[in-house]
């Protein structure tokens, strides 16, 4: 291993920092002595994430749609202003048109809204950052939050998320060579959440979708679609169903960090053999097994 990576006085942004899992990197960034910047779309949820997180270190808050390139742009323009640098950033904002269901059933409105958080949201993060970043010429790191559920295999009934997903860890891999080619002060990562249940607001991500992308023909839920029902349904299977420690989460991103990984996150081990046995199929021409399998 490495050097630690210094965190201390380094500034850090987050997307999708009030809540679930990018408060948890915010947590494990203020327990490490970064100054951390929140950007959600939610208000008062980032009111409540600074008024915990302040007693921990220095925060600041910011509402910021990703899907609005003019407000991710007001975020960037704020922060080289106030913090004047970023050193860390964590494109971490996402939402699931949920649900489940067949692929054949989801709506192009449920595509719209999807992509608009998780692709070019991310896509406009990195865009607006990432030269600013390159222009300072100081070490910086870019993180990309993806999921095992399209980075690495599709869970089917999730197609439109792990599609979007796919593009995450794509694009992020293409911004690494890069970087590196260019022999950037600044590298890329891709952090795939996991260790185990996840007990965040991603289960509810609707209450955060534009009138203008409902759905044109709602339907009800799909029974399991809730984070309760998911963890019960695991359960009477008699399979693992430990809920993950989030402040823990962001700790293990930022050791991952500290040992130069470009996969960040718990699962990096358990990915192996599937993309193994998913590498067999396509050299056979066969399909691909799931993250389900
Ligand atoms: N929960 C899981 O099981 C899981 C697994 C793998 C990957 N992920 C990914 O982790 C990331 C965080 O999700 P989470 O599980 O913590 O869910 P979450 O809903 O708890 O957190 C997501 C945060 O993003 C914010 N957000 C939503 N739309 C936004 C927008 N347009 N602009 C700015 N902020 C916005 C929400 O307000 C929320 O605070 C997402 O990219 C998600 O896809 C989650």
């Amino acid at each position: 291993m490495g050097d630690l990576m210094e965190f201390e006085g380094k500034t850090a942004v987050v997307t999708g920092g009030a809540g679930g899992i990018g408060r948890g990197l915010a947590h494990a960034l203020l327990t490490r002595g970064a100054h951390v910047v929140i950007a959600d779309v939610e208000e008062t949820a980032v009111a409540s994430a600074i008024g915990e997180l302040s007693q921990l270190g220095s925060v600041r808050g910011m509402v910021t749609d990703v899907a609005d390139e003019d407000s991710v742009v007001a975020l960037a323009d704020s922060v080289y202003e106030v913090e004047g640098a970023c050193d860390l950033l964590f494109a971490n904002a996402g939402v699931t048109s949920g649900g489940g269901g067949l692929p054949w059933e989801q709506e192009v409105n449920d595509w719209r809204w999807c992509f608009s958080v998780n692709v070019i949201g991310l896509a406009a993060t990195v865009l607006t950052f990432l030269p600013r970043m390159l222009a300072a010429g100081t070490p910086g790191e870019v993180i990309t939050t993806s999921s095992g559920d399209g980075g690495v295999a599709p869970v089917p009934y999730a197609s439109v998320y792990a599609a979007s997903k796919a593009a995450v860890s794509c694009f992020t891999e293409s911004v690494a060579h890069q970087l590196r080619t260019a022999q950037a002060p600044v590298n890329a990562h891709v952090f795939y959440p996991g260790g185990g249940l996840l007990d965040t607001g991603l289960w509810t991500a609707a209450r955060n979708r534009p009138a203008a992308l409902e759905r044109v023909r709602p339907r009800p839920p799909a029974p399991g679609t809730t984070f309760a029902e998911f963890k019960a349904q695991l359960e009477a299977a008699g399979l693992p169903a430990d809920v993950v420690d989030l402040n823990w989460l962001g700790m293990r991103v930022l050791e991952d960090l500290d040992e130069g990984r470009y996969i960040l996150g718990p699962d990096a081990d358990r990915f192996g053999g599937l993309l193994h046995a998913r590498a067999d199929a396509i050299a056979e021409g066969k399909l691909p097994p799931t993250l389900l399998h």
